[in-house]
């Protein structure tokens, strides 16, 4: 069975999907992208990736490509054709192709492709895993609300974090604290056991949907969230740790720069938010939250 993707309207076989040289997305890193978890045939938070993926469009003038129903379409018939059931759904759309010029072009339409990847959501093998951050510099622009294609300094901070054999960066600002992760929020549980994640004003970090689903559980639960900018040397001495997004779930970090954290293995409350995310997740009578940009 070849794997297919999606460009600009056409299922394609994987190895021949291309977009023109001149594209936008290719020339300028012009583009945003999504990312959506398909567990068990679901697809996890769809609504509110899409929210997102329309928001950022819109933050940097990008048209969407198509109508919101039909990208719901071409999305299960990515997933009809590939006939995976557990994977990630990515999405990635271009300000198009057009004469190299930094300017917007005039006229053209934007490049929408999509890519399906297998993944397992074994989620015992997931708490078990023993996951390793390291903190570096945070080098980005300063719109790190827009979900862009321009990853380069995710792209530094992860091959520094392999180097190292961790599986995640947490990306620290000039004063010492932690923003997020290379390609996921950050969070960490105090001695009182409430989750501490930084807030999402200011644009210094992406809005994760994930996290945001997990505000959600958490506040039907009672389990307490402090929105607060946390430093590396507080990440240090947390009771534990872990990161949010739609790749990863709810991963635990068990190791920060060489510093164990908790107990060394995936804590109580991280694993209680995994499950809880899980069913929230893959329970397809349960309506998924939208995505709230403010
Ligand atoms: N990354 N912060 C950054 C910088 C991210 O790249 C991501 C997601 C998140 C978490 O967002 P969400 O919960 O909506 O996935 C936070 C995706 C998974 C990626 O780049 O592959």
């Amino acid at each position: 069975m070849p794997r297919i993707a999606y460009v600009n309207g056409r299922y394609v076989p994987h190895r021949e999907a291309a977009v023109h040289v001149e594209d936008r997305g290719f020339q300028f890193a012009d583009s945003v992208y999504e990312v959506i978890a398909l567990m068990g045939g679901k697809l996890a938070d769809e609504v509110g990736h899409l929210d997102r993926l329309e928001r950022s469009l819109k933050e940097l003038r990008i048209a969407m490509p198509r109508s919101r129903r039909a990208m719901q379409f071409a999305i299960r018939e990515m997933v009809r054709r590939n006939r995976i059931r557990d994977g990630m759904i990515y999405m990635q759309v271009t300000r198009g192709t057009a004469p190299r010029d930094f300017k917007f072009p005039s006229k053209g339409a934007s490049t929408l492709v999509m890519t399906l990847y297998p993944a397992s959501y074994d989620i015992p093998a997931r708490k078990a895993a023993v996951k390793k951050a390291v903190t570096v510099p945070d080098i980005r622009w300063k719109r790190r609300d827009i979900k862009t294609t321009a990853l380069i300094a995710q792209v530094l901070a992860k091959q520094a974090a392999a180097e190292k054999g961790a599986y995640e960066a947490w990306m620290v600002d000039d004063k010492g604290y932690v923003t997020e992760g290379s390609s996921s929020n950050a969070w960490i549980v105090d001695k009182k056991g409430n989750l501490i994640t930084r807030p999402t004003a200011n644009n210094t970090i992406l809005k994760g949907v994930t996290r945001s689903a997990l505000q959600a559980l958490c506040k039907k639960e009672k389990i307490k969230i402090v929105e607060r900018p946390f430093t590396v040397a507080e990440a240090y001495k947390a009771k534990e740790a872990f990161t949010s997004s739609a790749v990863a779930l709810i991963a635990p970090v068990v190791e920060i720069d060489g510093k164990k954290i908790g107990n060394g293995k995936a804590g109580d409350l991280t694993c209680k938010v995994l499950d809880l995310y899980m069913d929230y997740a893959t329970d397809e009578h349960r309506r998924q939250e939208r995505w709230n940009p403010k």
